[in-house]
C-alpha cells in the first residue's frame, strides 16, 4: 500500500480504526480538541454549498415543513463520509438534503449520531448508517446521491484506495451530483504522516492528481478562512463527473 510512492505499513487501516476507538464521541473528539472552530467551519461550508444548491428552506422564502417535503418524489439525498457523530450532517447537510446517509468506520460514533442529531430528526431523515472503512464501502443498491460530502477523512486512505473510493462515488452519484471534499493540505509540496492516528496530510497538488486519476472535473475550490493560525490550510473541492456503472462484487 502506497501514499505518493511511500509504503505504508499493512496495519495502516487497523491502526486508524483503533485510534478512533480511543476518541470521545463529542464535537471536541471529532475536531481533535478544536470544538470552537465548528461554527466557522459550518459557516464556510454553507456558503460553499449554497453556490450549487439552495437550502431546503431559504430564509427569504415561505417555509415548507420538511415533513411535507419528505412526501415528495424529488427528495434530495446526501452521503456524509467519515460522518463521526454527525456534526456535519446535523449542522450543514440536513439544511440542504431531505435524507442523509452516514458512513464511518466507528460504530460508537454512528450510535451517538442519533443523540447528537436528535432521535426525532434522526429517525425521519437519516437513511442508512453504514459502518465501514471508506475503502471497503458497499453502498446499498438503488440509492443515488445529489452530494457526497467527505470531510477530514480522506487522509485515512492510501492513494489507490482514495482513487477507488472516488470511482465508487461516481457510480452512486445522480447525473448532476457533486462530490465535495473538505480537508487539510500541507503548505509544502510534501506529505506529512501522523503516526498517532495513522493518517496523512496531502499536499494540494496530490489532491488534484488523485481527482484527475479518478476522472473528476474540479468545478470549484475554496479555502476555508478564519481558522486559527497553526492549523493546516483547509480547502473545499467540488467535483462533477460522468456517471459510471455500479459493478459490485
Ligand atoms: C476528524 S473526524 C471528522 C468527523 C466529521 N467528518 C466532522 O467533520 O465532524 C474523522 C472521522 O473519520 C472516521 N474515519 C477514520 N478513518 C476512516 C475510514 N478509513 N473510513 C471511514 N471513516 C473513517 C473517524 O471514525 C472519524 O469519525
Amino acid at each position: 500500500m502506497f501514499i505518493n510512492g511511500s509504503k505504508v505499513t499493512d496495519d495502516f487501516y487497523d491502526k486508524g480504526a483503533n485510534y478512533w476507538k480511543t476518541v470521545d464521541a463529542t464535537i471536541d473528539g471529532m475536531l481533535g480538541g478544536f470544538a470552537h472552530i465548528s461554527n466557522i467551519d459550518i459557516k464556510g461550508s454553507k456558503k460553499f454549498l449554497s453556490q450549487f444548491i439552495e437550502p431546503l428552506n431559504p430564509p427569504d422564502k415561505k417555509k415548507v415543513p420538511i415533513d411535507h417535503q419528505l412526501k415528495s418524489e424529488n427528495k434530495r439525498r446526501a452521503l456524509d463520509c467519515g460522518a463521526g457523530i454527525g456534526r456535519v450532517t446535523k449542522n450543514l447537510l440536513l439544511d440542504f438534503f431531505h435524507v442523509v446517509d452516514l458512513l464511518d468506520v466507528n460504530q460508537s460514533f454512528l450510535e451517538e449520531a442519533r443523540n447528537h442529531i436528535g432521535p426525532d430528526i434522526y429517525d425521519k431523515r437519516i437513511g442508512q448508517a453504514y459502518c465501514s472503512s471508506l475503502h471497503e464501502f458497499k453502498p446499498n443498491e438503488g440509492i443515488e446521491y445529489d452530494v457526497i460530502w467527505c470531510q477530514w477523512v480522506t487522509g485515512h486512505l492510501t492513494d489507490t484506495h482514495f482513487i477507488d473510493f472516488l470511482l465508487k462515488c461516481r457510480q452512486i452519484l445522480k447525473p448532476d451530483g457533486l462530490i465535495i471534499i473538505k480537508d487539510n493540505h500541507t503548505s509544502s509540496d510534501e506529505i506529512d504522516d501522523d503516526m498517532n492516528d495513522s493518517s496523512v496530510t496531502r499536499p494540494h497538488w496530490l489532491y488534484k492528481d488523485i481527482f484527475t486519476k479518478a476522472g473528476l472535473n474540479l468545478i470549484s475550490e475554496k479555502r476555508q478562512y478564519q481558522f486559527p493560525k497553526g492549523l493546516y490550510p483547509v480547502r473545499m473541492f467540488a467535483m462533477k463527473a460522468e456517471k459510471i456503472e455500479l459493478n459490485q462484487k
